[in-house]
Formats: C-alpha cells, sequence, structure tokens
C-alpha cells in the first residue's frame, strides 16, 4: 500500500486554515511529532474488538460529548460532569439493554470545527472564519482570527490532562457502579418522570445488592467499579493528525495515537480526498459521517476504501439525516449494505439533522425531534436485519438550555438563559438521560 503519514499532502484537502507562516507551521508540527503519544495503539486495538462485538449486535456504543472543545471551558468540574453523564446514561443502557456498552467520548481532541465559508462577514467587515480553538479564536477581531500553529500545541496539552483526569476518574472510584446509580437514583426523585424512571433505577439496585449478598462486590470484582471510557475526535485538522501518527512498535503498524477513534465529517468524506487518504493508512477504528445526500453505490465505495478487509469494528457509520428524512433515507442505504454483506457498526447522530433556528434568533435542536430520529434508527435497520448498534450525541453534564423540550419542557424563550455553546446547541445533563431510558426502551422492545 503505497501510503504514509504525509501521503495526504497530495490530495485535496478540505476545511483546512490557511497557515500565513509555513515556518512556525513547520516548527510546531516537527515539535508535535515529538511529544509523546496520547493513546497507545494497543489501547485503539481494543476497541476496534469492541466494536466488533458491536457490529455482530453483541454490545451497543455510546459516544458522546461537547460539539466542541475549548480553551476557556476547560476545568475539572466541567470534565467529571461530562464523565458523570456519560456514565449515568451507559448503566441505564447496560442494565436495559443486557448488552456491554461501549463508552467513547467526544473529548480530548475534538477542537476543530467545518464551517460553511471560510469568511465570516459582520459590518462589511470580511474575517477569516472560526474553525475551533485548535486553529484560531472565536473573537471577531483580526489578530483572535489568523489561524496560529501554536494552538496546536494548546490543544495537544489540554488534550493530555483531559486524557489524565478521565483515566483517573475511570478507574478510581468515580465509576463505580452503585454510586452511578444512585446519581440515577437522585435524577429521578427530582424528574417530572419520576414514575416511569423510578423502577429501572430501583431494579439495578436490586440487582447490586442481591450481587453483594452473593458475595460478588468491588472489592473482589473490581469490573464493579472500574471502566474504560475511550476518546474520539473528528480528524479534521490533518496537521495535527499527522503529527501525532506513530508507527505501534507490536505490530508495525501505523496509529493515529491523538484519539482512539477519529471519524470523518460529512463535508470532507469525498472519495479522493485527503480525508480518505490518511484514514485509509491507520488503524484506529474509524467512523464517517453520512447524510441523507449519499447514494448506495457511493456508500458501498466509502466502506470499500476505509475497510477493504470487511473487518468488525474497523468501521462505524454515523448516520446523521433528520427526523423523517432518515425514515426515508436509511432504509435502501441498510438494504444494500446488507445484501453486499459488509459489516460495519451502525451508529445515530440525531443531533446534526435537526438543527433549527428558533424564533428567539437561537440556533437549537428539540427533543422531540432527536428521539424521533433515533426511533427511526432503531425501527429500520431492524427491519433491514441489521443492528441499531449505537448512538453519537453532543452533550454536556451542565445544566445548559441549548436544546428545547424534554421533561423540564425548555422553551424558546429559556434558551437564553443558559446558552453557552461555542458551536452547536447540546443536551444538558437531564435531557441525555431522559434519552437514556428512552432508548433504554427501544433496546429492550425490539
Ligand atoms: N466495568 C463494567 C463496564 O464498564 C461495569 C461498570 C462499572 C459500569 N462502572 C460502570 C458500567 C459505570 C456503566 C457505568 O461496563
Ligand atoms: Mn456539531
Amino acid at each position: 500500500m503505497n501510503w504514509n503519514p504525509a501521503s495526504w499532502r497530495e490530495k485535496n484537502a478540505g476545511q483546512q486554515p490557511t497557515y500565513t507562516d509555513p515556518q512556525a507551521l513547520k516548527a510546531t508540527e516537527e515539535k508535535l511529532s515529538n511529544l509523546p503519544p496520547l493513546v497507545f495503539a494497543a489501547e485503539a486495538r481494543d476497541l476496534r474488538k469492541q466494536l466488533g462485538q458491536v457490529a455482530k449486535g453483541e454490545a451497543f456504543l455510546l459516544q458522546g460529548g461537547d460539539c466542541a472543545e475549548s480553551f476557556a471551558d476547560f476545568s475539572a468540574n466541567n470534565i467529571r460532569d461530562s464523565f458523570k453523564v456519560m456514565l449515568q446514561m451507559a448503566v441505564v443502557l447496560t442494565y436495559a439493554g443486557r448488552l456491554p456498552v461501549v463508552k467513547v467520548g467526544r473529548l480530548a481532541g475534538q477542537f476543530a470545527k467545518p464551517r460553511s465559508s471560510d469568511l465570516e462577514t459582520i459590518d462589511g467587515i470580511s474575517l477569516p472564519s472560526f474553525r475551533g480553538d485548535i486553529i484560531n479564536g472565536i473573537n471577531f477581531d483580526n489578530a483572535a482570527r489568523i489561524p496560529d500553529p501554536n494552538r496546536m500545541l494548546e490543544a495537544y496539552h489540554q488534550s493530555t490532562a483531559t486524557l489524565n483526569l478521565v483515566r483517573a476518574f475511570a478507574q478510581g472510584g468515580l465509576a463505580d457502579l452503585h454510586q452511578v446509580n444512585q446519581w440515577n437514583r437522585s435524577f429521578v426523585d427530582n424528574n417530572p418522570l419520576r414514575e416511569q424512571y423510578r423502577q429501572i433505577a430501583e431494579r439495578i439496585e436490586d440487582a447490586l445488592e442481591f450481587m453483594a449478598v452473593c458475595g460478588i462486590d468491588g472489592n473482589n470484582t473490581p469490573s464493579l467499579h472500574q471502566t474504560d471510557l475511550y476518546t474520539s475526535h473528528e480528524a479534521l485538522l490533518l496537521n495535527y493528525e499527522e503529527a501525532l501518527t506513530r508507527r505501534d512498535s507490536q505490530t508495525d503498524k501505523w496509529y493515529d495515537c491523538s484519539g482512539h477513534m477519529l471519524w470523518i465529517g460529512e463535508r470532507t468524506r469525498e472519495l479522493d480526498g485527503a480525508h480518505l487518504e490518511f484514514f485509509r493508512g491507520i488503524h484506529n477504528p474509524v467512523g464517517v459521517k453520512v447524510g441523507p445526500g449519499i447514494s448506495e453505490d457511493e456508500l458501498i465505495r466509502l466502506i470499500d476504501a476505509l475497510n477493504p478487509d470487511n473487518e468488525a469494528g474497523r468501521l462505524t457509520l454515523i448516520t446523521r439525516m433528520g427526523a423523517n428524512v432518515l425514515a426515508e433515507k436509511l432504509p435502501a442505504l441498510a438494504r444494500r449494505v446488507h445484501a453486499e454483506g459488509r459489516s460495519v457498526v451502525w451508529s445515530s447522530d440525531p443531533m446534526h439533522g435537526n438543527t433549527i433556528k428558533a424564533s428567539s434568533g437561537y440556533k437549537t435542536r428539540s427533543f422531540d425531534s432527536i428521539l424521533l430520529e433515533i426511533k427511526q434508527f432503531f425501527s429500520v435497520l431492524r427491519s433491514e436485519s441489521e443492528h441499531p448498534g449505537g448512538i453519537h450525541l453532543e452533550m454536556t453534564g451542565q445544566a445548559v438550555t441549548e436544546c428545547t423540550g424534554g421533561a423540564y419542557a425548555i422553551s424558546d424563550a429559556d434558551l437564553a438563559q443558559r446558552y453557552h455553546t461555542q458551536c452547536d446547541p447540546r443536551l444538558n445533563g437531564d435531557q441525555v438521560l431522559e434519552l437514556a431510558f428512552c432508548i433504554a426502551d427501544f433496546l429492550r422492545k425490539p
């Protein structure tokens, strides 16, 4: 295979910044390529194996986190809250689905954003668009908007600190099943849908108590108080990804060690483009976002390019179509994938196809359309004999008001209260947990 970590440079790369100082860029790339990897190849292989189970319907994938991480919002509390809400969802899904849940955060690298236009114009002044903190600054002034290669180093260091904390949380007590279920119990106490959800949280508690009586507890069974949270991000900024790509000494294969799983966005998945070229050579598990415009042939070609050996767990197709549009477009795609015997993980991103502008002017998404898209995802794939393997959410543990609806009925008028996202509207802690209870229902009742 004629590939190396830099071979993408010969292809057309969409959504890249224009760096003005090539020497500074080169110096930064060199520095980055000498820094330690963020993740290890063996961990990426473990995740790939677990995703192989998801592809076969033997596990469920839960992927979620911020639309974009930011330098300003970087704090231990923020990371802890995201971690907590991921685990709260995971417990509900594990229990209800009777399946292991593979937990993958959109974190420790989710900094770069694709934009619809290179320039943003306000009051007759045009500046480069904000492309995420790894590239330039969000403030609308000339100095902030010039792409600065040093931001790659800052993103790298923030990612190492994030990952360090996540690893500590996952191994050091915060992931204890009893504790996570206690959080769910208190969520239920305050929630308007209390009765509906109390049952499941109580049953989990019963199961844990029963096991404890039988002598199975955290002291003799570490898996009760530990978990794995893998990292993922859209591998958009190829300079950064190339610099963190390393050859694994055990297998001699290349891995992008900036995160365990990487995905390609809907806007950069051209078959002859730079992102496809980069992805085909790395051995991480990879994802690709699939919108409603894709044809069946194009999808098969994409699968062949990214997973030529048809290995379960290598490739996750993340559908993002919008409620109702998905019900119309997904059946033919799923039927074709099934007929051609391609092994993929199907995961639903119910966020990006359901973005609307509220009358208040805020970009928002409604809980109901998000839920409807997930519901349709489950029913379409089941009727095409494929596994609804997972979900991919933009969410935060913080009590933001960015998406409307849910049990607390956030309205258009409420959006202004705590609308903090740097990018797309995220589900808040209450909304995602409510969603987990709903998805648990779909998992239980095929
Ligand atoms: N180790 C198991 C797992 O990760 C069980 C577990 C421990 C767990 N703590 C958890 C599951 C928190 C979900 C959430 O699946
Ligand atoms: Mn987004």
